[in-house]
């Protein structure tokens, strides 16, 4: 059968990180499947330490140092099956048909090189594009990540540019060799707030005009609210509620989620709103408790919740990616006809 545009971009089973530790191997990512469609945005959100950053590395085959450990049941990209990839074959999709920006441009651009240099290195490396060809391609990435004098651009060097201007340029990197996959991790935290909305509206609007899917792993429910279609949210390695954007913030059905809700600063008329955290933190992979690992944390924890651990409410690989799915057994309730699952 030919793929159709509800066919997903990417599709992965059962994703699994392991690193190893005194009491074993311990499980920062622990079961996650997702899938990804054209031109989408999906956002991946939870507080810090929750396997955000392990799971876009993961989908990048790049495992947490030498004796980590990535594992799924299944992983595939379009046509092309990665969990049979071996580390040449990786090399050779990534940055052109899966790619990844980080959050620190400082770091991820070269010093010595220029931008023009760096772009066309990464176009020559995917593609047989002689020098000119690579400069006009270049060239045009550029130009359709906002920059009115692609020339001037591409003779600067990094520390010549601001943090908003290099991180554009990573997207013009991560974007050049017309990805299907773009995996953006935390792309705008260490910008100031002008500059972080224009680049969450370049990648949204470069991912309506080139079909690519983006993951967006974010730390702010508000970044998940301004551009993402579908939204994730991970919790100690393991996904806790799925569903499309508008039904997860206003229903939320996993008490993680609700406090995630009342965490986020909101604006009413006059005045800032007092916001509420969740108590306590994220416990770290060897001490995660048996059971709901939100357990500790939670109002609503009881013995079912510190002894069983709640599996994903309507993950039937065979229902639609629009459900909205949650991981709890005693989840939020909200009127009748007003959640959509
Ligand atoms: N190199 C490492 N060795 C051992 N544990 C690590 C390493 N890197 C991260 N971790 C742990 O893995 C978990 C997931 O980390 P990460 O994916 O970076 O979370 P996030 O991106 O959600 O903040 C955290 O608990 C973190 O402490
Ligand atoms: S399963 Fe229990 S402890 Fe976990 S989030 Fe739901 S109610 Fe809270
Ligand atoms: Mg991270």
């Amino acid at each position: 059968m030919s793929p159709t545009a509800e066919d997903p971009v990417l599709a992965v089973q059962d994703l699994r990180v392991t690193l190893p530790s005194r009491q074993g191997r311990l499980a920062v990512v622990d079961g996650v499947s997702l899938e990804l469609r054209a031109g989408e945005i999906l956002g991946l959100v939870g507080e810090s330490g929750c396997g955000k950053s392990m799971t876009g590395a993961a989908l990048l085959g790049i495992a947490p140092g030498p004796s980590g450990q990535v594992s799924s049941t299944a992983m595939r990209l379009g046509d092309l099956d990665l969990a049979q990839l071996d580390e040449r074959g990786w090399r050779r999709i990534r940055g052109s048909r899966i790619s990844m920006v980080f959050q620190e441009p400082q770091t991820a651009l070269d010093p010595v090189f220029s931008v023009g240099n760096q772009l066309q290195e990464v176009i020559r490396r995917h593609r047989q594009f002689n020098r000119r060809q690579a400069r006009t391609a270049a060239a045009d990435m550029l130009a359709s990540v906002g920059f009115a004098d692609c020339a001037r651009v591409m003779r600067c060097y990094p520390h010549e540019l601001s943090g908003g201007i290099r991180q554009r340029i990573l997207i013009a990197m991560a974007m050049v060799c017309h990805p299907q996959v773009l995996v953006a991790d935390e792309p705008t935290t260490a910008l100031d707030v002008t500059t972080q909305a224009q680049i969450l509206h370049l990648l949204r609007d470069l991912a309506r005009r080139s079909g690519t899917a983006v993951l967006l792993i974010t730390h702010d429910l508000a970044i998940v609210e301004a551009i993402c279609d579908r939204a994730m949210v991970m919790y100690c390695g393991r996904i806790s509620e799925e569903g499309p954007t508008r039904a997860l913030m206003q229903y939320p059905r996993h008490p993680y989620t609700a406090g995630l809700l009342a965490a986020m600063p909101r604006l009413s008329p006059g005045q800032v709103e007092p916001v509420k955290g969740i108590p306590g933190s994220v416990p770290a992979p060897g001490q995660r408790p048996p059971g709901c690992s939100f357990s500790k944390r939670c109002e609503r924890a009881d013995d079912l919740c510190r002894s069983q651990v709640p599996v994903l409410h309507g993950a039937d690989p065979a229902m639609p990616a629009a459900v909205h799915r949650h991981a709890c057994h005693h989840p939020l309730v909200h009127p009748i006809g007003s959640v959509t699952a």
